[in-house]
């Protein structure tokens, strides 16, 4: 399955569960199998849970294959990521690094942690999702912040973060030309290199104002709380 952002899913056939599954979750769910004795045991259920895939959960895989090309890497701060040509988006779960991957990253999309309503509100009037046909130019950002970040509480990272940054304010300013899309790592299951994986889309047009963004981001308060940062920059391609 393969979408205008060139995403696609390697577990297709998680997201829509055979018929034979649906019936098992089905007895799993209805008060029917605990009379009739048919309750799977909890070894069974969660065998059976977890092969459905999370439409969540999307992996950034680098190699020499998928939609996107990649024309520019810089390692931002900390430890660089290898060298590839490609990177393939996925939606789900990949188990194992593809041959000739060199590496590969998940995280999930999540509610906000940050934003106010009124923020929120003006956030959903102007954003646009990603994967417009004619944003053939793309950015994924890992970002991992450090220990002193994560010591803060929810008030102190968000006074950093809006009151002091503006990391909103800035980036309202570049919306609808920039879609963006947040994931986040810390939770996964397997121990993640980054913290966040951040992706946009653009037109060709609207590359230099995508670059004098990340610049200004880059000089707040926020950006003293980054340990690690790698920026690829994509096309479509083609294009
Ligand atoms: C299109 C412009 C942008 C807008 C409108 C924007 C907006 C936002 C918003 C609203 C949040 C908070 C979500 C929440 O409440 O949990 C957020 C978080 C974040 N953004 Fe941006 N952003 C933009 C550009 C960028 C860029 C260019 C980067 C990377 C270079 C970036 C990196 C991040 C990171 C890492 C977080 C998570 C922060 C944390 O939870 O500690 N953003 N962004």
């Amino acid at each position: 399955m393969r979408d205008l952002a060139g995403i696609h899913s390697m577990k297709s056939d998680s997201l829509h569960p055979s018929p034979n599954r649906r019936r098992f979750f089905g007895q799993m769910c209805g008060l029917g199998a605990v009379a009739s004795g048919m309750m799977p045991t909890f070894l069974e259920a969660k065998d059976a849970m977890q092969t459905i895939a999370n439409p969540r959960l999307f992996t950034f895989i680098g190699g020499d294959s998928g939609a996107w090309q990649v024309i520019a890497r810089k390692t931002v701060i900390g430890e660089p990521l290898p060298t590839v040509k490609r990177l393939d988006i996925v939606i789900g779960e990949v188990k194992e690094l593809p041959e000739n991957a060199l590496w590969k990253l998940s995280g999930v999309t999540s509610n906000e942690r940050y934003v106010t309503r009124s923020e929120k509100d003006q956030l959903t009037a102007k954003q646009v999702t990603i994967g417009r046909p004619e944003a053939t130019h793309a950015a994924m950002i890992p970002i991992r912040k450090n220990s002193k970040w994560w010591a803060l509480t929810q008030d102190e990272r968000r006074a950093i973060f809006e009151e002091s940054s503006h990391h909103i304010k800035i980036g309202m300013k570049y919306l609808p030309a920039i879609a963006r899309r947040l994931h986040h790592c810390r939770d996964m299951a397997e121990p993640q290199p980054f913290d966040f994986i951040t992706l946009f889309d653009y037109t060709k047009a609207d590359s230099t104002a995508f670059e004098d963004m990340v610049a200004e981001l880059r000089t707040t308060e926020e950006w003293k709380y980054v340990e690690r940062e790698i920026d690829l920059r994509m096309v479509r391609d083609g294009k």
